[in-house]
């Protein structure tokens, strides 16, 4: 399986991954986080792009295309894998598809998470993450299990009301553009992300059987 998670920031893309790549057996390569543990190790790649990211403006394309054809050309992502935040422009979509044609496979889907806007800042602004085991939780719809892991919880640094509002704005005018891309290609399956994790996990599930 060779799929897409493509939706507004908050969807829940994260967290339906982590689920997913279980039931596939397939990495979750997610772009936020690549850039994420570059900027904590200080690569030269993390010191360019924290400026982009703390304001939630878009990294320039070549600096993320560069590492995610690298990422996907790896072992372990030779039989399938799944794409959380990248592509997020139309030039990325296009440079991935040219990366697969050259390696001469095809994506199987391309699920678009769709969240009303209206959800999305209370989704971001509560949202805190175990650096020990990566696990998403949100305060007051998913809070940790126990006083252990609150007290160990981070906040990222673009999880801010006016940051998750400019990241909303990209999303609509730079990544929205990708999916009329995808639907003429017949890959693109529209899941509502709105309702339980579980549920939308089984929405998911369903939507990626045919
Ligand atoms: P990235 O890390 O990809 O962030 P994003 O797309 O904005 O998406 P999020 O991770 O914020 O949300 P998510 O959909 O994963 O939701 P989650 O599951 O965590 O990118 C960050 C930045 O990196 C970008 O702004 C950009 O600067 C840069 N970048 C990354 N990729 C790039 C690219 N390709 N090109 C250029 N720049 C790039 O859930 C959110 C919250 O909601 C959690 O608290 C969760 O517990 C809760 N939640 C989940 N599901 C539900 C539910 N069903 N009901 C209620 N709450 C829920
Ligand atoms: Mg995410």
């Amino acid at each position: 399986m060779r799929m897409i998670f493509v939706g507004p920031p908050g969807a829940g893309k994260g967290t339906q991954a982590a689920r997913l790549v279980e039931h596939f057996a397939i990495p979750h390569i997610s772009s936020g986080d690549m850039l994420r543990a570059a900027v904590k190790e200080g690569t030269a790649l993390g010191v360019e792009a924290d400026g982009y990211m703390k304001r939630g403006d878009l990294v320039p394309d070549a600096v993320v295309i560069g590492m995610i054809v690298e990422r996907i050309g790896k072992a372990d992502a030779a039989t399938g894998f799944m794409l959380d935040g990248f592509p997020r422009t139309r030039p990325q979509a296009e440079a991935l598809d040219v990366a697969l044609t050259a390696a001469g496979v095809k994506l199987d889907a391309v699920v678009l998470l769709e969240v009303p806007d209206s959800l999305i800042v209370e989704r971001i602004v509560w949202r805190r993450t175990d650096p020990d085991t990566g696990t998403i939780y949100h305060l007051k719809f998913s809070p940790p299990e126990s006083d252990e892991i609150a007290a160990r919880l981070q906040q990222r640094k673009d999880d801010t009301e006016e940051a998750c509002i400019n990241r909303l704005s990209k999303y609509h005018g730079e990544t929205a553009p990708i999916v009329p891309f995808y639907e003429a290609q017949g890959i693109l399956r529209r899941v509502d992300g709105v309702g339980a994790p579980d549920e939308i996990t089984a929405r998911l599930l369903t939507s990626l059987q045919h």
